[in-house]
């Protein structure tokens, strides 16, 4: 069957498996890279790492255009409530925990960065997301510095991982060489990067060090590109 993993450039990807679309923080209208427009995507399942602007996005209006389940962690997942997203389609996890979907489970990870609501409120913990699905692992590590513990993430065979090397918000190239010898993936993935000036990086180089230094191979994507599992 087959996993389809598009990138919509930043922290924005789409993933089609088991006949189900998860959009996973879709900043679609104000991103600079995005390759499509929020009102032109469909999604059964919405992943939300955190509650800034750059990931939070068209959340709000894509889930209510067309009745996605939104996991985000409890805080953002209140937040939506207020919003305006029916109670009923709202996961509200924290670090560690997950929730078993007709696509797979989802666990929501932990990440060593800052959450806030675009108008200032509280937005809990942020994470990333461990979906392990009918025929693929996959590690979106979102916004987060490098952690020891990306070993645990890595002790069971992961085909891809998702990394941010923009640097400044998150953790940047060199740093995720060694998050990849700790995750050990078949493939790696870079984003959060060139969205704009102050997260510029060459990812032909980082690609290279990735061949050089650690087992996975890169794949490096224009916004717009899939990765087939
Ligand atoms: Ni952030
Ligand atoms: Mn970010």
């Amino acid at each position: 069957m087959g996993t389809n993993v598009t990138w919509l450039g930043h922290n924005a990807w789409s993933i089609e498996t088991s006949g189900k679309t998860l959009l996973l923080d879709p900043f679609l209208n104000d991103s600079p890279t995005a390759p499509v427009k929020a009102d032109a995507v469909t999604a059964d399942y919405i992943l939300l790492s955190h509650g800034h602007g750059d990931h939070l996005g068209d959340t709000v209006d894509i889930a209510k255009r067309t009745g996605a389940v939104v996991l985000t962690n409890f805080e953002v997942s209140q937040w939506l409530g207020k919003k305006g997203v029916p109670a009923e389609k709202l996961i509200g996890l924290n670090p560690g925990g997950g929730s078993k979907q007709p696509f797979g489970h989802a666990k929501f990870t932990i990440a060593h960065h800052s959450s806030s609501m675009p108008d200032g409120s509280y937005g809990g913990v942020p994470g990333g997301f461990l979906l392990t699905l009918e025929d693929a692992r996959i590690y979106f590590a979102c916004d987060t510095a490098l952690f020891l513990d990306m070993k645990l993430i890595g002790a069971s065979p992961l085909d891809l991982a998702v990394l941010p090397i923009g640097d400044m918000f998150t953790m940047g190239p060199e740093d995720s060489i060694d998050a990849i010898k700790l995750l050990n993936p078949k493939r790696v993935a870079p984003c959060h990067y060139n969205t704009w000036p102050p997260i510029a990086q060459d990812a032909a180089a980082w690609a290279a060090t990735v061949q050089s230094h650690t087992a996975a191979t890169p794949v490096v994507l224009e916004p717009g590109g899939v990765i087939n599992l």
